[in-house]
């Protein structure tokens, strides 16, 4: 079997946010392997081979319209994968970076993306629990321009609060809303989101001095150990543990998959599932192991 032609990325063009650091690089090396056109994005120096590199700040509607006029007119797979995270006062700027920006670029490139092409996002475990937000995000995603998404945001301090959990829960709220809508569907785009756990990333660092309640990143990489490895014994994920997944889900292999949202955190969120809905039913595992025998 020859494994490029099963991913279907040879010669393909594919445009791909964040490829300076962690699981966006990962997932840029790899498509440069598998012989795909590489058009990469970021607002820091893109080290690698890709066919061109921009340079540029996606949280600014100027700078991602002037990258939009140099991209190819025909894309085959986009990749959304740039994010930061979450300080005080910075509320907005997470909102644009972590969503807004990436339904932004998706719909302005949506007529060039071919039949059959695909969009992967890369959200959170920190997105779990989206449906609790979901009609408030559909009123966001409904509103056509940036400038009123921006008056949104203005107008909904309360909820961009939360900010990097508020923008992930958007993205996956996204993925589930538009993924069989006409503008997808008619063309058979797929629409897809990783929701990646703990990873050791360019962000680790940030992750753990936003997680403290006084900055400390000893405090906070304690605290994020507490929240997402210690019930497994667990350790963090590498870069390319969902940078590969990631350019797996965009590539044929998934021809048929669309509207998922994927979380590759070695099982914890189905294990919080699990406790939610054993609870919701107020019968302890015990009982519910006895009622079966
Ligand atoms: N690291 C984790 O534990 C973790 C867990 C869940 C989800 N994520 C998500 O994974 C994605 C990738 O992050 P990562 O962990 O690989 O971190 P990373 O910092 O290594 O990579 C993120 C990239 O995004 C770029 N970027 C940030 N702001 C930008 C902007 N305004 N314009 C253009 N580029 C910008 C950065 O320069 C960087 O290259 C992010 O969306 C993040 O929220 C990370």
């Amino acid at each position: 079997m020859d494994f490029k032609k099963l991913f279907g990325y040879e010669e393909k063009n594919v445009v791909i946010t964040g490829s300076a650091s962690g699981m966006s690089k990962s997932a840029t090396e790899m498509l440069i392997e598998l012989g795909a056109n590489v058009y990469a994005i970021d607002i820091n120096p893109i080290d690698l081979p890709v066919t061109k590199a921009f340079k540029a700040d996606l949280s600014n509607k100027d700078e991602i319209d002037k990258v939009i006029s140099e991209l190819p007119s025909k894309i085959d797979a986009l990749f959304l994968c740039h994010g930061i995270a979450a300080f005080p006062g910075k509320e907005l700027l997470v909102q644009k970076v972590n969503f807004y920006s990436q339904k932004y670029m998706t719909e302005k490139l949506l007529n060039r993306i071919s039949e059959h092409g695909s969009v992967t996002f890369i959200s959170s475990v920190g997105g779990f629990g989206w449906e609790q937000i979901y009609p408030k995000a559909v009123e966001l995603i409904n509103l056509s321009t940036w400038q009123e998404a921006m008056q949104w945001y203005d107008k909904h301090p309360d909820e961009i609060k939360s900010a990097y959990v508020f923008a992930k829960q958007c993205l996956e709220s996204y993925v589930t809303y538009k993924c069989m809508s006409p503008e997808f569907i008619d063309k058979r785009i797929r629409l897809n989101a990783i929701n990646p756990g703990d990873t050791t990333t360019g962000l680790t660092d940030d992750f753990n001095k936003s997680t403290s309640p006084t900055g400390d990143a000893k405090e906070g990489e304690e605290m994020i150990s507490n929240i997402f490895l210690k019930s497994w014994n667990g350790y963090p994920a590498k870069p390319k543990d969902m940078g590969y997944p990631l350019v797996v889900i965009g590539s044929d292999i998934c021809s048929y998959m669309s509207g998922q949202l994927i979380y590759i955190d070695f099982g914890l969120t189905s294990t919080w599932k699990s406790g939610a809905l054993l609870s919701s039913s107020n019968k302890t595992i015990e009982e519910i192991s006895k009622d079966s025998n």
